[in-house]
């Protein structure tokens, strides 16, 4: 992978070369999300091109750094849009960095900080159908991964014929296919797409999860996956700002311990945990800033001890309770 310093893998069977960071773009594409700090990053102006203006900063900032795999979403608002005008406006062809987008969950905010529903769900092979042709408008060949987003075993999409098949078509026309997951039952919906078959195949090479000091239940399933030679993404590593200078972990307890002796930031504790794991191909981060990017990268250079490792796991959080908070974080 040309002009990178950073340590490069390959995202498993799907072949796909990528850096052990990469850049997810869900706060970048929309002017409402999740994360703790947006106002105080992001401040009041939302508009279209000051987004747009921020993610080129975002992308030149990452590119630049050595970053060569961008996470982006149908549903992010304009962020595949944004992407699309960042690699024409800095001529970038096709393989100069790995992108994968997600299909499933339809952007529902119209530009409103105060949308009633900022997003809505469908795993069916009409939206499957209807999303795949804007994303390939929009990127065309840049398109190396296109993931189910946030599959669930309610959703049946597991278990959907159609577009199990669809999927296998697409992974046979040269895109690798993957899926996302999210909630406290993660670990099952990984197993469940592990045995998943088209005519004797799994479409799927890759998947996206989120893990974190706070959250590391589907960690021993990742390891199977991995060891089944599917690629690995870690999303939410910082639990959505929990795990910043901004969390409730800043100013006690084994995050800031661990922090205080390696003379390192918590973020920076906290996406090294993630990166120390032994499945973790793709970490990602969700940096608004170039200066938390910088943070957040600057963990490739802190490998923890496993007693580090042991003593970060006391954080633990039940994962309902933990996915219970996540639910309740305000769109800002
Ligand atoms: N279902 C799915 O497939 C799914 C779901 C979620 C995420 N993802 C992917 O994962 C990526 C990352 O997820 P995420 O952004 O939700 O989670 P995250 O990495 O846990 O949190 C990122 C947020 O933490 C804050 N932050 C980061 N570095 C910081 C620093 N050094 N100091 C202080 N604050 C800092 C920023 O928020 P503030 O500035 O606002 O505080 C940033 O937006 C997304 O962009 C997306 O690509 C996928």
């Amino acid at each position: 992978m040309d002009g990178t310093g950073l340590p490069t893998t390959t995202l498993g069977r799907s072949g796909l070369e990528v850096t052990r960071m990469g850049l997810g773009l869900a706060a970048l594409g929309r002017p409402a999300y999740i994360t703790l700090g947006r106002d105080i990053d992001l401040g009041a102006d939302r508009d279209r091109s000051t987004m747009q203006q921020r993610c080129h900063h975002m992308l030149d900032a990452a590119y630049s750094a050595g970053v060569r795999y961008v996470d982006t979403a149908r549903s992010y608002g304009r962020a595949e849009e944004f992407l699309a005008s960042w690699l024409r406006a800095r001529q970038l062809g096709p393989g100069s960095l790995t992108i994968g987008s997600k299909w499933g969950y339809r952007y529902t905010g119209a530009w409103n900080m105060h949308a009633a529903l900022h997003e809505t769900k469908d795993l069916s092979l009409a939206m499957f159908r209807d999303q795949l042709p804007w994303t390939m408008g929009l990127l065309g060949r840049h398109l190396a991964l296109y993931q189910v987003h946030s599959a669930t075993l309610e959703s049946g999409v597991l278990d959907d014929e159609a577009v199990l098949h669809a999927l296998a078509e697409l992974g046979d026309g040269g895109v690798a296919v993957g899926l996302t997951v999210s909630g406290p039952r993660q670990a099952d919906v990984v197993r469940h797409a592990l045995e998943v078959e088209v005519e004797g195949v799994n479409p799927f090479s890759t998947v996206q999860a989120t893990w974190n000091v706070l959250e590391s239940s589907v960690g021993p399933a990742l390891q199977e996956a991995h060891t089944r030679g599917w690629g690995v993404l870690v999303k939410e590593v910082l639990a959505n700002g929990r795990l910043t200078g901004r969390g409730d972990h800043r100013s006690e307890g084994a995050l800031e311990d661990v922090a205080t002796r390696r003379g390192a930031s918590v973020d920076q504790v906290a996406v090294a945990a993630a990166l120390s794991q032994p499945w973790a191909d793709v970490v990602l981060s969700g940096a608004v800033t170039p200066s938390q990017l910088e943070s957040n990268l600057a963990a490739l250079d802190l490998l923890l001890t496993q007693e580090e490792g042991e003593e970060l796991a006391s954080l633990t959080e039940d994962p309902p309770s933990y996915w219970d908070r996540r639910g309740a974080l305000p769109w800002q």
